[in-house]
């Protein structure tokens, strides 16, 4: 608690001292924190530094590995402490309610209310886009995890079809292995089990169940018979992974999965823009659908850029013009379909999407009008960043073996419980 309220002091200091960020020859520029380093974000990314520097926005590159984001969070604290805050910042869900609750965040508003944000975001990503009734971030994207990509020569080879329930997807890994491929692609990093796990939880319990336990937190959700029998799935699906599975970056399961030596990845939509980039084409080299047992349901995750509080003018500048061309319909087809995901706002017409993106939006609007909409625990938008590292760490422990399933359930509400 002491060093809590430390560390907000030493932020509340550091937001006040904090200079402009304008190039030091007084150009316009921006400096962006982010986590896209794989092949197919940061062809994504450059879409965006292009876009900025036809509009003579610079760009300074602050590159922090890792899906999910949590290292770019804890190099954030550090460089917000030290009074020097990035310009912009890639964040998810409560991470971008915890920020803006601090008083860290530029106010947006007249921006979004030149542009009708109010109108074009969907109802679900505002609630992170904005906190106390102000815009804070501006939404890039929209991603879900409950996704499995698969490939078709694979599935071509040994005869089968698009699984229709859990049993299929099982009988499917069983057929690639024994055949001699890998039946699930998979990088074993606490995020990535945490990724699966999401739909793990979502197929084993339905929608009531996945708000009880990752939103709500109920013990008795977290502890029942059903997160137990998630985490029997999550042992199912282990025995499918090859033996180098630990630590592997989430690209390069995918890269698998793209070269024809895995059957599946679980895994969110930011994986197709690694089939893309590796020049393959949904539908062809490539398939996808929503794990089985979610259909009808999204898990999303948005990306959305924070811009933090600036006191020099070209600085501020130099965010707004990113925010608005981050909003801009044709920034959200051109950087989308590179990126995998599909537009923050809901007036963007599929015509440009490949079959998956087209999918996805499809979906995504069915599950917000069906009640089948919800945020991802994986990539924070379910809970906040405390209770997601607590749940993570158990997910983590559980699939590399430390825990059985009822052991890992009693964890999860050990966990939830000390971490809120
Ligand atoms: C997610 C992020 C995606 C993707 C992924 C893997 O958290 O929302 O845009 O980059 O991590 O890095």
């Amino acid at each position: 608690m002491r060093s809590n309220m430390k560390t907000k002091t030493a932020i509340a200091i550091a937001l006040s001292v904090m200079a402009g960020t304008a190039s030091a020859d007084g150009h316009s520029s921006v400096e962006v924190l982010h986590w896209w380093t794989s092949g197919g974000e940061a062809a994504a990314l450059n879409v965006l530094k292009e876009d900025l520097n036809g509009q003579g926005v610079g760009w300074t590159d602050m590159p922090v590995a890792g899906g999910g984001g949590s290292d770019a969070m804890t190099v954030l604290r550090a460089r917000v402490t030290a009074g020097d805050p990035p310009t912009a910042v890639q964040m998810l869900g409560f991470a971008i309610r915890d920020w803006a609750g601090e008083g860290a965040l530029a106010d947006l508003n007249d921006l979004a209310a030149e542009q009708n944000w109010d109108e074009v975001v969907p109802a679900a990503l505002q609630g992170y886009s904005k906190f106390d009734g102000q815009w804070v971030a501006a939404p890039v994207n929209v991603h879900s995890t409950n996704w499995v990509w698969a490939n078709s020569a694979i599935l071509a080879q040994l005869g089968l079809e698009q699984p229709a329930d859990w049993d299929g997807f099982v009988a499917a890994m069983q057929a690639a292995q024994d055949a001699g491929y890998i039946g699930l692609a998979h990088g074993g990093q606490a995020w990535q089990d945490a990724t699966v796990f999401d739909s793990m939880v979502m197929g084993v319990g339905g929608p009531e169940f996945y708000q009880a336990a990752f939103i709500d937190l109920d013990p008795e959700a977290l502890g029942s018979a059903q997160m137990v029998q998630a985490f029997q799935r999550m042992e199912t699906l282990r025995g499918f992974v090859d033996d180098n599975f630990s630590g592997r970056d989430w690209n390069l399961a995918s890269a698998m999965v793209a070269n024809g030596e895995a059957l599946f990845q679980i895994m969110g939509d930011w994986a197709k823009g690694e089939f893309i980039n590796a020049g393959q084409t949904a539908g062809e080299e490539f398939q996808c659908f929503r794990v089985p047992g979610t259909e009808g349901t999204v898990t999303f995750n948005s990306d959305q850029f924070a811009m933090f509080k600036v006191t020099d003018e070209t600085a501020r500048g130099a965010q707004m013009t990113m925010a608005s061309s981050v909003m801009s319909p044709e920034f959200q087809v051109a950087f989308n379909t590179v990126k995998g995901s599909v537009p923050a706002r809901t007036d963007i017409s599929d015509a440009a999407f490949d079959a998956c993106g087209q999918l996805g939006m499809a979906q995504l609007a069915e599950a917000a009008a069906s009640g089948g909409l919800f945020g991802s625990m994986a990539h924070g938008h379910a809970n906040n960043p405390s209770v997601q590292n607590a749940m993570y760490d158990v997910i983590t422990a559980h699939f590399n073996g430390e825990f059985d399933a009822e052991t890992a359930a009693a964890e999860l509400v050990t966990a939830v419980e000390l971490a809120q």
